[in-house]
Order: structure tokens, then C-alpha cells, then sequence
């Protein structure tokens, strides 16, 4: 019966999101969709930190892990919320021991993942590792988890960790509704809380089901440094939109932010977008190595907090003329978020209406620009309207005045 309830209240809580945005006030709504949700209590903003794969791919050591650490805290990006370190595929032995445990990698990590917990743990940040719902990682490098889940999710835990990225690749063909499960039971056994992040490339819908066993789930397969695919990325994740909430978010893959293949105004429209849509914040540039630009990025602390947000609703896209977009999604304290995007290759003029923003009309508005750290002092009415250069963006929060 109280099931019932629930997913009566869930679907409720859909149809309100579908059609109009949700009020600060109705956060009840959110605790009870929550409840759904895999209850070792962590996720309840989207996760931050960092991830070796987009930079490093399988060239990873435990000096690296330990510097970037070292990075994260010396350049203010810990504080400002980038605690998961996470370490991704190829950090294991090819085989596991005479007793099935994993092993680390003896030339890479020779002190092993608990010394390296423990020192990221002394960073006052924590550690995230990778393994797989199939016989062999992705990289086949490294045996998955599949067969293995409490053996490894114990061995996990007893090193410290407290991050798992679990990817798809050389599986038994059986459904992920089936594979993922039983690592997802199993981390919740050790008593550990561990962030559980379902790497299943949206392949099976994931946003669908996920939220039972993960915190977040991949909507999409593997970014990379481009444009095209940064922003196609964001269009797929935000398909999916009603299905992220505190406790579960859409995952459009790792940040490219700082690997140098975008202009600096396309790596602020990746992070915009990443932002609003309340995605996961893993850096993916090697952070021993920053330069300014990127650091303002990555560093910009207005629009991390429209991410850690508390009310914790992911933008939508809701307007399209063609190559220009208006995104945007109700933020706490009645306020709204909004993007503007030219994704044209011209200098183009984007409007939204409040109508668009399912916003009274004669509402006056302050307006805080994000990238430009400015609040224009009289107050908007009915639009914002702003021309900006091709492929780039004006982010803003709008907050009524009363
Ligand atoms: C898959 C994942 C990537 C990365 C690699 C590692 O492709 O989607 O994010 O983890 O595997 O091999």
C-alpha cells in the first residue's frame, strides 16, 4: 500500500515537473520521490571532484593520483567542492590472486589503493575507483566485477574508498537491469557509503531505473574534446530531465574542460550547460597543469552553485529557434536559471520571455550575469534579450524583486 503511495506521488511529482516548474515549496514532493532512491544517503547534490580517464586515459600512477590530490587542495578547487579523486580504468593487475581478490597494478600503485586512500583521505578529499558489470574492463586490462560484486565491493570498502564508477563492457549479454544490481546491493552490505555511479552509456535508459541502485547513471556514450560532441551530449542527457533528483542525477559523461580542444567560449558553454543540468562535476584535465582561463572556469563559484543547488532540478531546453536556444529550470528561493545559447558559427541576438520561463509577465526581475560577475541594477521585465558571439553563451539567475 505504501508503495503504492509513493509511486503515485512520484508520478504526481513527474507530471508537475513535465508541465511547469516545480516551487521552492514543493521540496516535499522531492523528499518523497527521494525515497526511491538508493538509500545510503550520499548524492544528495550532484558529485564533484576530478577522474583520470579524459586526460590520462590508461597512463595513470599513484604519483599522479597523489599530485593531482596535492592540486586540487593548492589551487582552491577542493574547497570550492572537488572532492572525489577518482581513478579509472587499468589501475588492476590483468588477474586477480590465488583468493579471486583484485590487485592493484604492482608497477603503477606498489603501495597499494589503502595507502592511496589514506592519503587522499589526510587531503581531507576522498577516493573514487573503477570496475565493471562484465568479465573484463573496458580497456581489457583488468578483470570487472561481474561474479565478483561482494568479494570486490568488500575489498573496496576495506581500502577506503568511497566513490565506484561501474562501466558496461565485456559483459554476458545479460540485461544491465540484471548486472548492476547485485554491486549496487552488495556496496550497500559493506556498511560503507560509497557513491555509486552507473556507467551504462544510456544504452538501456538507465534514468529509467537507475535511481534504485545508483546515484548517478551515464545518459549518453563517451565525450570527447570537440563541440559536436560536448553539445550533443547535453541534448541527449536533457531528454531526461524529470528523472534527476537529490540522491540521483543524469550523468552526460566527464568534463573536457582544459584539454585544449574547445575555445575558451565553448569550454564555458560545456560547463554551463553541466552545471544547469545538474550533472555530475568531474574535472577530466590534469590539474597539476592550469592554466588561468581554465581556471576560471572551473573555479567560477556562481555557477558550481547553481549545480550544488539544494532544490536540485536539472534545466530543460525551452525554447529553439534553430540554432538558438533558451535553457533553463527553476533554482531555491524562487529563483530561475537561465542560458542563453547561440550555437550557430554568427554573432546572433537570443530573447527569452518570462512566458518561456513560466514566469508572470510583469514580474520585475534582477539579473546576475554568472560569466560576468554582474547584477544589472534596474530590474527586467517580460525578456532578456542579449546578442552574443557564435557557439557561446550568457548565463544568468533571475531572482524576483518584491
Ligand atoms: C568506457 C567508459 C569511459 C571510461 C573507459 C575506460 O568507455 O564509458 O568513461 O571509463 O570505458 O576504459
Amino acid at each position: 500500500m505504501e508503495k503504492k503511495v509513493r509511486l503515485i506521488k512520484m508520478l504526481l511529482m513527474m507530471l508537475i515537473c513535465g508541465s511547469a516548474w516545480i516551487s521552492a515549496e514543493s521540496t516535499a514532493d522531492i523528499d518523497s520521490y527521494r525515497r526511491l532512491m538508493l538509500e545510503n544517503g550520499l548524492g544528495a547534490t550532484p558529485p564533484m571532484g576530478w577522474n583520470s580517464w579524459n586526460h590520462f586515459f590508461c597512463n595513470i600512477d599513484e604519483t599522479t593520483i597523489m599530485e593531482t590530490a596535492d592540486a586540487l587542495v593548492s589551487t582552491g578547487l577542493a574547497e570550492l567542492g572537488y572532492k572525489y579523486v577518482n581513478i579509472d580504468d587499468c589501475w588492476a593487475e590483468q588477474e586477480r590472486d590465488s583468493e579471486g581478490y583484485l590487485v592493484p597494478n604492482k608497477k603503477t600503485f606498489p603501495s597499494g589503493i589503502k595507502a592511496l586512500a589514506d592519503y587522499i583521505h589526510s587531503k581531507g578529499l576522498k577516493l573514487g575507483i573503477y570496475s565493471d558489470a562484465g568479465f573484463q574492463t573496458c580497456s581489457n586490462k583488468m578483470p570487472g566485477s561481474l561474479g565478483y560484486e561482494q568479494k570486490d565491493a568488500e575489498t573496496f570498502a576495506s581500502w577506503g574508498i568511497d566513490y565506484l564508477k561501474y562501466d558496461n563492457c565485456n559483459n554476458n549479454y545479460s540485461e544491465p537491469t540484471k548486472r548492476y544490481p547485485p554491486m549496487s546491493q552488495a556496496l550497500i552490505k559493506t556498511g560503507r557509503p560509497i557513491f555509486f555511479s552507473l556507467c551504462e552509456w544510456g544504452e538501456m535508459h538507465p534514468a529509467f531505473w537507475g535511481a534504485k541502485l545508483g546515484n548517478s547513471w551515464r545518459t549518453t556514450t563517451d565525450i570527447s574534446d570537440t563541440w559536436d560532441s560536448m553539445i550533443s551530449r547535453a541534448d541527449q542527457n536533457e531528454a531526461y530531465a524529470n528523472f534527476a533528483g537529490p540522491g540521483g542525477w543524469n550523468d552526460p559523461d566527464m568534463l573536457e574542460v582544459g584539454n585544449g580542444g574547445m575555445t575558451h567560449k565553448q569550454y564555458i558553454v560545456h560547463f554551463s550547460l553541466w552545471a544547469i543540468s545538474k550533472a555530475p562535476l568531474l574535472i577530466g584535465c590534469d590539474v597539476r597543469d592550469l592554466s588561468n582561463n581554465t581556471y576560471k572556469i572551473l573555479g567560477n563559484k556562481e555557477v558550481i552553485d547553481v549545480n550544488q543547488d539544494p532544490l536540485g532540478i536539472q534545466a530543460k531546453k525551452v525554447k529553439k529557434d534553430g540554432d538558438l536556444e533558451v535553457w533553463a529550470g527553476p533554482l531555491s528561493k524562487s529563483r530561475t536559471v537561465v542560458l542563453l545559447l547561440n550555437r550557430s558559427v554568427i554573432r546572433s541576438t537570443i530573447s527569452a520571455y518570462w512566458a518561456d520561463l513560466g514566469v508572470p509577465a510583469d514580474t520585475s526581475m534582477e539579473v546576475r550575469d554568472l560569466w560576468k560577475h554582474k547584477t544589472y541594477d534596474k530590474g527586467f521585465k517580460n525578456q532578456l534579450k542579449f546578442t552574443m558571439e557564435g557557439r557561446s553563451c550568457r548565463m544568468f539567475i533571475l531572482t524576483p524583486m518584491s
